[in-house]
């Protein structure tokens, strides 16, 4: 994955965020699909009994959308959901949840040290893992936070694998994302950093075989519809079983 030349390093990607925390859910809200587009990956981990007696985690849950959408998967499942922006995390603490939704101040690197600890049953990591500093690593790290057998969700733009899918997303980015964003925070960087780390981020074939690469099995993905349509992806991923426990 390449991760130069976006113009914002990604350590300080949470940082940024906090600058745009106050705009976020107005400018995602405005974007049609963005909400039902997550609700979708979401149900494609395919909880069973509306997520009764799992564990389940969001991760970079910044403002509550992907929290939102895994709650209205598995209403019934206890939830923890983290993020390294603190002004993101406040935004999504002022929603109203009900008690098995738990907010961590963490970056994804760091969970350990801020007490979160699997088993999980599935993972929602929602246009978080284009973030990273290190992908690789930290996939594997949600490999093993994961149970045998449990799910990863990626949620993510990747429109390197299509001609038509990447002059879409230069269209949206510089029609609508970046002049929306300037309008809202008096500052386009963020934006512009959306814009170039989606063109650099893994196609959907590259970021498949990552997924393999870091041990998960039944690696699929499947898109959404509207604009995204193979421009947003929900990657699917699993934990193998060991034999001794299928
Ligand atoms: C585009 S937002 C997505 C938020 C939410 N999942 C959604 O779908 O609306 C990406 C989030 O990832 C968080 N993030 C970026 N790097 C991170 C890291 N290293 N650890 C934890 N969170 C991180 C940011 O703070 C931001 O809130």
């Amino acid at each position: 994955m390449s991760v130069g030349n976006t113009g914002l390093p990604r350590a300080d990607v949470p940082a940024a965020f906090d600058v745009g925390a106050p705009a976020y859910d107005r400018l995602v809200s405005s974007s049609p699909g963005y909400h039902a587009h997550l609700r979708l990956s979401a149900r494609r981990l395919r909880l069973p009994d509306r997520g009764r007696g799992l564990r389940l985690l969001d991760a970079g849950c910044g403002t509550g959308a992907s929290t939102a959408a895994l709650l209205a998967a598995a209403p019934h499942a206890e939830i923890v959901a983290f993020d390294a922006s603190a002004e993101m995390l406040a935004q999504a603490r002022a929603k109203p949840w009900p008690a098995s939704v738990r907010f961590v101040h963490s970056r994804a690197e760091d969970l350990a040290d801020a007490g979160v600890r699997g088993p999980f049953d599935g993972i929602l990591a929602a246009y978080l893992i284009r973030n990273l500093p290190d992908p690789d690593g930290q996939l594997r790290a949600l490999h093993d936070l994961l149970r045998p057998g449990g799910t990863l969700a990626v949620h993510e733009y990747s429109v390197r694998d299509s001609r038509r899918a990447r002059a879409m997303w230069h269209l949206v980015a510089w029609s609508v994302i970046i002049p929306a964003g300037r309008a809202a925070t008096g500052d386009a960087s963020l934006y512009r950093y959306l814009w170039r780390s989606v063109d650099n981020f893994d196609g959907a074939d590259r970021f498949r075989r990552r997924l393999r690469e870091a041990g998960f099995t039944g690696v699929h993905s499947e898109t959404m519809t509207g604009w995204q349509r193979g421009v947003v992806h929900t990657f699917l991923a699993t934990r193998p079983t060991p034999p001794e426990q299928a």
